[in-house]
């Protein structure tokens, strides 16, 4: 999708999109487009329900040569923008228009404002909304009739000060950029995302100036990672772990952030087998790495000025005859050892020797995971809204829940306690792979708690955010590419 921003100008071709608000008075551009088509817009008014409404759209076909569409837009109140709300008409549009036949969408945007932000700010979000919408996975899809593909190839932001709108959104294409590779990856099978081919999909971080290290199961063994290699021991692809490296800074050695991802390119369950109905589900259980890599292609791009590590684990957690056994007790790098009573319970395991491997290596000012971790989350906060967190520093708590809110990447709290620890504490072993029935996404952030020493920490449970089942404003039913804006938004608030 190609973005511009331009000054306004009533006669450009392709489909024009203009604004009314609740009160159904038509902005400016509206008003003159109005009168040009003599009236055409208020007798539309007139003829359906529309009642200028937040997200309403009238949409009026082919009034001149030049228009094939005119799109009257209700802004409600029109004077409480916020960045949400302007992305969301953004996607909505695009939404409306992708398959529509229609190549160009302009928008016209008047004087706006709401929140603090001006009107520039507002069409670049606009903007960032229209291509987070735009988005598409369909490369397997080689029989779709042509009135059904995407028609849509260019959008324009028309308004006043767009030099200023056009620099304000360069940032922000670099992060969707981001946002694109993270669904990307998480779309893909589990037979062409697995460890070795998501290890080399990794390295074209390269080539945006990341440094990506590559460690292999020769390695792994070497430092002791024998949780992780534990949960990829059934498969026959080799286990890795990538390192990215990001520094923004002059000084290299200044102190980084680390982002750790759970990248299970597939989950079965292991031996304690998952049911196969929704099983083809687990192929997205690479979401929290996937999340990860993504942002380190939105820093990168968009230069962000801070030293970033990145670490993610990549397995496949398999059946076999070499697969780990529930009872099996395995000693991970941090020494302590894990009684692994449930085979599908893998996810902590791999986070265990990355999150210890993060803590010693680079002793991180902050380090946050995420990971598809527990069923228990999406019974707790449901699918497409607030992922939960947890955190071991009130600090970091509130940046994050910061950060939730300013990017649209919701994120709720969720409890830590001694009690909730001990529910995981093991007759045979330091600590046992699953607590009990209850409190299911918390007593597994206990056990990840176990690895990340005075770190301050915080643990993002995906499972609920990263695949959707329903088309919203922000993306297209799938991947959603969740997080990639809230790690952004957290790293230029408090660590740049
Ligand atoms: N990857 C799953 C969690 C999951 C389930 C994510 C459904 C998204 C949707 C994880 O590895 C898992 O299987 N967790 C178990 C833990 C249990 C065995 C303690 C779960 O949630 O059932
Ligand atoms: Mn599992
Ligand atoms: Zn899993």
């Amino acid at each position: 999708m190609k973005i511009g921003f331009e000054a306004i100008d009533t006669t450009k071709i392709g489909a024009l999109a203009v604004f009314a608000d609740k009160d159904k008075a038509l902005s400016t551009t509206a008003a003159l487009i109005d009168a040009e088509l003599d009236g055409a817009i208020g007798r539309a008014i007139i003829a359906s329900r529309f009642r200028g409404e937040r997200g309403e759209i009238l949409e009026i076909l082919a009034p001149s040569d030049n228009h094939s569409r005119i799109l009257l837009v209700g802004i409600g109140a029109g004077d409480d923008f916020s960045e949400r709300k302007a992305e969301e008409l953004g996607g909505a549009l695009v939404a409306r228009l992708i398959s529509s036949g229609e190549n160009i969408l302009n928008i016209a945007l008047d004087k706006a404002s709401g929140e603090g932000l001006d009107t520039a700010h507002i069409a670049a979000r606009i903007a960032a909304g229209a291509r987070m919408r735009a988005y598409r996975f369909d490369k397997y899809r080689t029989k779709e009739p042509d009135h059904k593909k995407p028609s849509l190839k260019a959008i324009n932001l028309l308004c006043s000060d767009h030099a200023k709108a056009a620099e304000l959104y360069a940032p922000m294409d670099a992060v969707i950029d981001g946002v694109y590779f993270t669904r990307d990856l998480i779309s893909e099978p589990g037979n062409i995302i697995h460890p070795e081919s998501y290890a080399q999909a990794i390295k074209s971080l390269s080539e945006d100036g990341v440094d990506v290290q590559l460690l292999g199961e020769a390695e792994l063994e070497k430092i002791g990672m024998r949780a992780l290699l534990a949960v990829g021991q059934g498969s026959d692809k080799e286990s890795h772990v990538a390192i990215m490296r990001w520094n923004g800074l002059d000084d290299a050695d200044a102190q980084p952030v680390c982002l750790v991802g759970k990248g299970v390119t597939f989950d079965t369950g292991g031996i304690s087998l998952k049911p196969g109905e929704g099983m083809d589900e687990m192929k997205w259980d690479m979401g929290g790495s996937g999340i990860v890599v993504g942002t380190m292609r939105a820093l990168a791009r968009r230069k962000a000025k801070v030293n970033v590590v990145a670490i993610v684990g990549l397995v496949e957690n398999m059946p076999s005859g070499n697969a780990q056994r529930p009872g099996d007790v395995v000693t991970s790098m941090s020494g302590q050892t894990i009684e692994v009573l449930n085979t599908d319970a893998e996810g902590r395991l791999v986070l265990a020797d990355i999150l210890w491997y993060a803590k010693e290596n680079f002793k991180p000012k902050a380090m946050i995971d995420l990971a598809t971790l527990t069923g228990a989350m999406i019974i707790a906060l449901g699918t497409d809204q607030y992922a939960g967190y947890f955190a071991s520093d009130e600090a970091l708590a509130k940046q994050l829940y910061d950060a939730g809110e300013r990017s649209g990447d919701l994120a709720w709290r969720m409890p830590l306690s001694d009690e909730y620890d001990r529910l995981i504490d093991s007759p045979i072993a330091d600590m046992k792979n699953i607590g009990g029935r209850g409190a299911g996404s918390i007593t597994a952030a206990q056990f990840l708690k176990r690895y990340t020493g005075d770190v301050p920490w915080a643990h993002i449970d995906v499972a609920g955010v990263v695949w959707s089942k329903k088309d919203t404003n922000i993306w297209e039913k799938g991947a959603t590419g969740y997080g990639v804006r809230l790690l952004d938004r957290w790293i230029a608030d408090n660590h740049e």
